[in-house]
């Protein structure tokens, strides 16, 4: 899945039909965020002293500095100068407006970021875990099908495929940038285990008749994760680098 050839290649040039998804092991980057705060803006350095938890603190400051590191390789700009906007419904975005898109989702100690440009990019990643409130979350989140869909399977099957539906829902949402404040069950992306990328055609939303694609990423047994975007199918490139790597690209 690593194109570790193409690391180099970090332009925004090509950007507008591909997707840059990059995993990232967490842990790896704790050590760095004492030494890197300083380049968090005033904002993020408050959210970070909000947090309820020292693992969730560690957890958004280490995906800051990463984030911020990737996309100052694609700018050419020191992590320190990128600027965020936020959306409506607090989705961030690159200031002063700019073609390149980015997303970002965390789940225990990894996270994924998706980059790519002229057209909004939403991610979700989740640890495959049994949700004891499953069947009400579906009822209420699922569209008749996916519930359905869920019904007809096994229970160990029923758990990974919840996850996968909630995962596919949730980069889409998060394309959008409106997030879960949408009622999730308009939208049909199936509850059936990975297979191929697709398409769906949103039609119940403000922006009806948009395309948009919602793509599966099966990279570990342990976690569902899709990535979603809007305009026709774009070429995705799956990066897992080490730390060094992420800091001397
Ligand atoms: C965005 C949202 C889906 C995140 O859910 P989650 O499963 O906890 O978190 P994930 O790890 O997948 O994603 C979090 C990241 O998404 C991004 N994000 C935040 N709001 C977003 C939005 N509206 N759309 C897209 N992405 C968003 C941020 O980068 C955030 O990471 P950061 O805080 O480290 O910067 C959820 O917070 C949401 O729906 N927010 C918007 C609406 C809202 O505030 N609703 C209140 C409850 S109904």
């Amino acid at each position: 899945m690593c194109d570790r050839a193409r690391y180099s290649v970090l332009t925004p040039d090509t950007l507008h039909r591909e997707v840059h998804l990059w995993l990232l092991d967490l842990e790896l980057a704790y050590s760095l965020c004492d030494m890197h705060d300083r380049m968090l803006s005033g904002d993020e350095l408050e959210k970070v002293s909000r947090f309820a938890s020292s693992e969730l603190s560690y957890r958004y400051r280490a995906t800051r500095v990463l984030l911020r590191y990737l996309l100052s390789k694609y700018l050419r700009t020191s992590p320190k100068e990128i600027q965020f906007t936020y959306g409506a419904n607090g989705k961030p975005h690159l200031r002063p407006d700019h073609s390149l898109e980015f997303n970002v989702s965390h789940s225990g100690n990894r996270a994924a970021v998706a980059i790519t440009a002229n057209s909004p990019v939403g991610v979700d990643l989740e640890e495959i875990r049994s949700i004891p409130e499953a069947s009400q979350i579906s009822a209420q989140c699922f569209s008749p099908e996916e519930v359905r869909q869920l019904a007809g399977m096994a229970t160990l099957q029923q758990i990974s495929a919840f996850m996968w539906c909630w995962s596919r829902k949730e980069a889409l949402l998060k394309a959008m940038g409106c997030g879960l404040s949408e009622p999730m069950n308009v939208y049909h992306v199936g509850a059936r285990l990975p297979l191929e990328p697709w398409e769906i055609s949103v039609t119940e939303c403000d922006r009806a008749g948009s395309t948009w694609q919602v793509q599966d990423i099966p990279y570990s047994p342990a976690c569902s994760m899709a990535v979603a975007y809007r305009g026709a199918p774009k070429e995705l490139l799956v990066r897992h680098p080490t730390l060094s790597h992420i800091l001397t690209l």
